[in-house]
């Protein structure tokens, strides 16, 4: 086990804090919106092994950091069941009507072949990195029932009865997303992720009552078959607040991702030691450095005697300076 990460959750390593970013590759990088500039088409784009390829290796060629994450996105999922999936510029994904009957006859060699050349971009990075981890990951299954059902951004509009009102309908579904999840994970740690980070951002938009059935014990099926696999996975319910003490005894990851919203002092105390990753609001890296450095310092304080990873509370936002990520990674290295 060479990478850093892989010490940390598995060793339960606190001595040192590895570091990486969600969206570490992404609109902030200029590189980045210079190949989006003439990719149009995101998802042809996530589509393309050599520019896959490059776009991951990204941030690694600025940053001093721990970890590649394949750039790709949780709804090419979706895609693969045949789902037609565009993303609108300064809008996000628009999915088509779902059809019912394609994606409960998509076969598993329908779905690979749409999905082989994001297994072909995994085997490039994996070619080009050496002492960092490879980290794979997939939407959960609420999550990815979300976006098909909803079709677009819950952030738009979200009505929970819709997507509960045809119960047959969301439970064959979520069984189908499930067994694709899985197919999905297997093929990414066949070309070479070692580590699987798993999405499931609207987590915290289910009631409570309905957590266990359409959170957790989703989830567990992913996270078990995961564990099978000997390989490490971590896991990012973002929303559920105090929740996450349950989903956590329930579902039993290698590691949990925090959110903004979770005191870190209130779950360290809450874990059983548990290796924790992310916190600090993706917002404080827009203000200035004393802002920053103190709350980025706050949580290295907190975790300074338990396993942690460093990243954030969610993804980097596009109005991020490049020279943030880098006054943050020094500041994480340099602490004592
Ligand atoms: O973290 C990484 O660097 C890897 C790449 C990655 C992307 N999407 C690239 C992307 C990952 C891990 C994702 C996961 C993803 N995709 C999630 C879970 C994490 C989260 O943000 O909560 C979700 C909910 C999606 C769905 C999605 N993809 C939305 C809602 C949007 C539009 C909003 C936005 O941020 O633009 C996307 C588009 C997307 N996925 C972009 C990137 C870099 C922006 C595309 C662009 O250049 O316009």
């Amino acid at each position: 086990m060479k990478d850093k990460i892989s010490n940390c959750i598995l060793n339960k390593d606190f001595n040192y804090k590895p570091i990486w970013f969600m969206r570490q590759a992404g609109r902030y990088l200029p590189e980045f919106r210079d190949i989006r500039k003439n990719n149009q088409d995101f998802v042809k784009l996530c589509l393309n092994p050599e520019l896959v390829s490059e776009i991951t290796l990204q941030p690694l060629k600025r940053f001093d950091l721990d970890a590649a994450i394949i750039f790709s996105d949780i709804l090419m999922i979706p895609y693969g069941l045949g789902q037609k999936l565009e993303f609108k510029k300064d809008y996000g994904p628009v999915l088509d009507d779902i059809n019912f009957k394609e994606i409960i006859n998509t076969d598993e060699k329908n779905f690979l072949q749409k999905l082989l050349p994001i297994y072909k971009s995994i085997e490039k990075v994996k070619k080009k990195i050496k002492n960092q981890a490879l980290i794979g990951f997939v939407g959960a299954p609420w999550t990815l029932l979300l976006y098909m059902i909803n079709k677009k951004s819950p952030k738009k509009d979200f009505d929970f009865n819709l997507i509960n009102k045809d119960k047959y309908l969301k439970n064959i579904l979520i069984k189908k997303i499930e067994k694709f999840i899985c197919l999905h994970v297997d093929k990414q740690i066949e070309a070479g992720a070692n580590i699987i980070q798993i999405f499931d951002s609207w987590a915290g938009l289910l009631p409570e009552k309905e957590l266990s059935n359409l959170c957790y014990i989703p989830t567990l099926n992913i996270v078990n078959h995961i564990k099978s696999k000997k390989i490490p996975v971590i896991c990012f319910p973002k929303g559920i607040g105090k929740n996450y003490v349950d989903f956590c005894s329930v579902v039993k990851p290698d590691c949990i991702s925090i959110d903004y919203e979770v005191d870190p002092n209130w779950i360290k105390n809450k874990l059983n030691n548990i290796p924790i990753q992310g916190g600090p609001d993706p917002k404080i890296l827009l203000s200035d450095e004393k802002k920053i450095k103190k709350n980025i310092e706050s949580y290295l304080d907190i975790f300074s005697d338990y396993p942690y990873i460093f990243n954030l509370g969610h993804g980097v936002l596009p109005d991020t300076k490049p020279d943030t990520i880098d006054y943050i990674i020094k500041i994480v290295r340099n602490k004592k």
